[in-house]
């Protein structure tokens, strides 16, 4: 059975102190209340260990990783370098990646290999932009981009995949897709689930959507059958806005 995710993407954001204490008070609150959902976290890389040996029930990732174990790659982590620290969840393949990091579907589908190879559960992000959703090649792209992340990824790995549909459009734009374009969607990808793999597979694998989720409209996405939850930027970045978000489960 599929679970319910809320997951905070910190991006470059946040300094030591600030990240200590906005982790702080979402474990706080964790702990406190039980949500009926997973809560993630991906911080900053430099503040993986500190968060990570202070988590008694948060869940927290790297944003980004290379595929390689090791070597000259000046600057960059690997996923067994954060398996050291206790890691085991990493996000792939967000849009900043790809647009701002130029990394290609392949390189995404590198990394989604040696993630699961690493023993990591992998959030494999993709979704279309403006452009292409104005001239309605949505599902050919987001199709595209799943096709080639899960390439070679095998029926049994599919447990340690979830799928994050993030139209590049509305991240951090203020514009939300509409729960029924995320509906839509998340309703597509699950298809192509069933086809790629199994009806089971498809059935219990989460989906998270992302893009200007808030307090005010996280209820309504998170209520559409196969949404599962949501990635959020911006206001993950505050305690109160993401308790809320993490609330509406
Ligand atoms: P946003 O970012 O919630 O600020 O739109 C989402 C993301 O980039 O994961």
């Amino acid at each position: 059975m599929r679970k319910n995710i809320v997951a905070g993407n910190w991006k470059m954001n946040l300094l030591a102190h600030e990240a200590v204490e906005l982790f702080n008070e979402i474990q706080h609150f964790t702990l406190s209340e039980t949500p009926s959902c997973r809560v993630l976290v991906f911080p900053g890389t430099i503040y993986l260990p500190a968060l990570q040996s202070n988590s008694t029930i948060i869940e927290i990732g790297g944003q980004n990783c290379h595929f390689e174990s090791h070597g000259a790659f000046t600057g960059e982590v690997s996923l067994s370098q954060l398996r050291s620290i206790g890691l085991s969840k990493i996000l792939i393949g967000h849009s900043e990646r790809r647009s701002i990091f130029h990394e290609t579907d392949q390189e995404t589908n590198k990394k989604v290999l040696a993630a699961l190879n690493a023993g990591f559960e992998a959030f494999i992000c993709i979704g279309e932009s403006l452009s292409e959703r104005t001239s309605q090649k949505h599902f050919e792209i987001v199709s595209e981009q799943l096709n080639i992340a899960l390439s070679e990824v095998s029926e049994s790995d599919m447990k340690n995949i979830v799928i994050a549909y993030e139209p590049v459009w509305a991240i951090g734009t203020g514009e939300t897709a509409s729960p029924e374009q995320a509906q839509e969607m998340h309703q597509h990808i699950r298809q192509m689930l069933t086809e790629l793999y199994s009806e089971e597979i498809a059935q219990n694998t989460s989906i998270l959507y992302g893009g200007s989720v808030k307090p005010s409209n996280a209820k309504e996405i998170f209520g559409k059958e196969d949404v599962d939850g949501g990635l959020i930027g911006g206001a993950s970045l505050n305690a109160g806005d993401f308790i809320e978000i993490i609330s509406s489960f």
